[in-house]
């Protein structure tokens, strides 16, 4: 069964006042499209489109909960037929079953070869493409590599922003700095758009420990990520020294460009219980590789924050992301003193001010402004949010706020497709998270214990 955005999201709002859960979910990246030497001669047309389809068939088999591939273009493999080097992630899909998938072609034109196939709902999504390349190795110009980014609702209030990745290959000193960038590039996006949020990164950084040159780290020193495969193969060790694999690999201590890196954030706790190389479950029927990378694994744990939580997310990808929880991380026994909501024909914007003073403010200075003054044992502990279409974009449209005495406050126009969050028992609303600008395209409420 395929679900569209809008029809998946009204279901979801059923679901609205449901509490955050527990569980686990696992990941793979694999560069699909690394065919071994024998393979990558002419005379053997139609392979790669038979291989595509055993490994769409794998995808179904092992289940996976979020497929992260990158598809090498024409010019990475030198194929003279024009066919050959048609979008194999069209043969992966149609062997493939994941609910969740993004768009292989049409609109994006080959595409940064960046796909996801996922069993849980994700939005947001967006393909960035890199601000530098290098055709010192290869060809990376000439084919408009990059990153994605995509939220998913990997359970309910549990939310994880998840990156794949195919950076610069190769190691002439224009390779390395390109790289580089690449690596910086997503890490400076994390920043801005990933604020207060679980994270992880999986795909080909085409980057190793052990080449000094290489930028990898970054991600921990300026992220907080933790790789996966150093946390739990290495002893929280990075390796200096070159230790390249077999394909298939025989062992885990090996080095391999493709990496899974991760954090956990205040509203959601993460924590990786497994990571490996998946190579000899991507065999041909022969025994053959399907690709020259070996895929990699990890399962991760998921918690609902101690200390914060969230609500699920109403409106659309617009405007700047913004977050409260870096925030609210460092306040104790946070409680809402007063709320201001802004609205005319749409939400304009949203005010809580704490008891101790910290004010959150996010969207404009539109609309007419309703404050409502809480008291001393008042909770904001209700909300609900209206969407609709503007100009051909998904945004708020009202809000109404209500606290745990029954008083209310309201800003904007209602309409059909409206959404309730209702604090756990004993939480309450203390901020914010969503995406803004002169309005509230997206929001969600931040929660902490009463
Ligand atoms: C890379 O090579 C292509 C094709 O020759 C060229 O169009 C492009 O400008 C080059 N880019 C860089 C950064 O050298
Ligand atoms: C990883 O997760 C998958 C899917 O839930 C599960 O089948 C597998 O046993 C897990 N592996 C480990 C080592 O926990």
């Amino acid at each position: 069964m395929k679900y569209t955005i809008s029809n998946l999201a009204a279901s979801a709002a059923i679901f609205g006042s449901a509490l955050a859960a527990s569980g686990d979910f696992n990941v793979l990246t694999m560069n699909v499209a690394g065919l071994p030497e024998i393979l990558q001669g002419n005379d053997v047309p139609g392979d790669k489109t038979v291989n595509s389809k055993t490994m769409g068939s794998k995808f179904s088999e092992y289940n996976y909960d979020m497929i992260h591939v990158q598809e090498p273009h024409k010019q990475d493999h030198e194929s003279n037929h024009a066919n050959q080097d048609f979008n194999y992630h069209a043969s992966i899909y149609e062997t493939d079953n994941h609910p969740y998938r993004t768009a292989t072609s049409g609109g994006v034109p080959f595409g940064s070869g960046l796909n996801s196939l996922s069993t849980k709902y994700f939005f947001n999504y967006n393909r960035v493409k890199w601000n530098v390349c290098s055709n010192a190795s290869g060809a990376d110009c000439l084919t408009p590599k990059g990153f994605t980014f995509m939220r998913v609702q990997v359970d309910e209030g549990i939310y994880v922003d998840f990156y794949n990745l195919h950076a610069d290959a190769g190691t002439e000193p224009d390779d390395l700095t390109a790289r580089a960038a690449n690596l910086k590039q997503v890490a400076d996006y994390i920043d801005a758009n990933s604020v207060g949020n679980a994270v992880v990164v999986f795909g080909d950084t085409n980057s190793r420990y052990s080449r000094t040159a290489d930028a990898i780290r970054v991600f921990r020193t300026q992220n907080g990520l933790t790789d996966a495969w150093v946390e739990l193969i290495r002893d929280g060790v990075e390796p200096t020294a070159e230790s390249l694999c077999d394909n298939p690999s025989k062992t885990d201590y090996c080095e391999t460009v493709d990496k899974i890196l991760y954090r956990a954030g205040a509203t959601v706790d993460l924590k990786a219980t497994h990571w490996g190389y998946e190579s000899t479950k991507f065999l041909q029927p022969d025994g053959n590789i399907l690709s020259d990378h070996n895929p990699i694994t990890a399962n991760f744990t998921y918690n609902p924050g101690t200390t914060l939580r969230q609500s699920d997310f109403w409106g659309g990808p617009w405007g700047n992301w913004f977050s409260d929880v870096p925030k609210l991380t460092t306040l104790s026994k946070p409680k809402a003193a007063a709320i201001t909501v802004r609205g005319a024909n749409r939400l304009d914007g949203v005010n809580v001010q704490l008891a101790d003073g910290t004010t959150f403010t996010h969207g404009g200075s539109g609309g007419t402004a309703t404050t409502l003054n809480l008291e001393a044992n008042e909770f904001w502990t209700e909300a609900v949010l209206c969407q609709g279409q503007k100009d051909g974009h998904t945004r708020n449209f009202y809000i109404k706020a209500t606290t745990s005495t029954g008083r209310t406050a309201e800003a904007g126009k209602s309409t059909s497709d409206c959404r309730t969050s209702t604090a756990p028992a004993g939480w309450q609303i203390v901020g914010f998270m969503g995406q803004d600008g002169d309005e509230v395209d997206q929001l969600a409420f931040v929660y902490a214990p009463q």
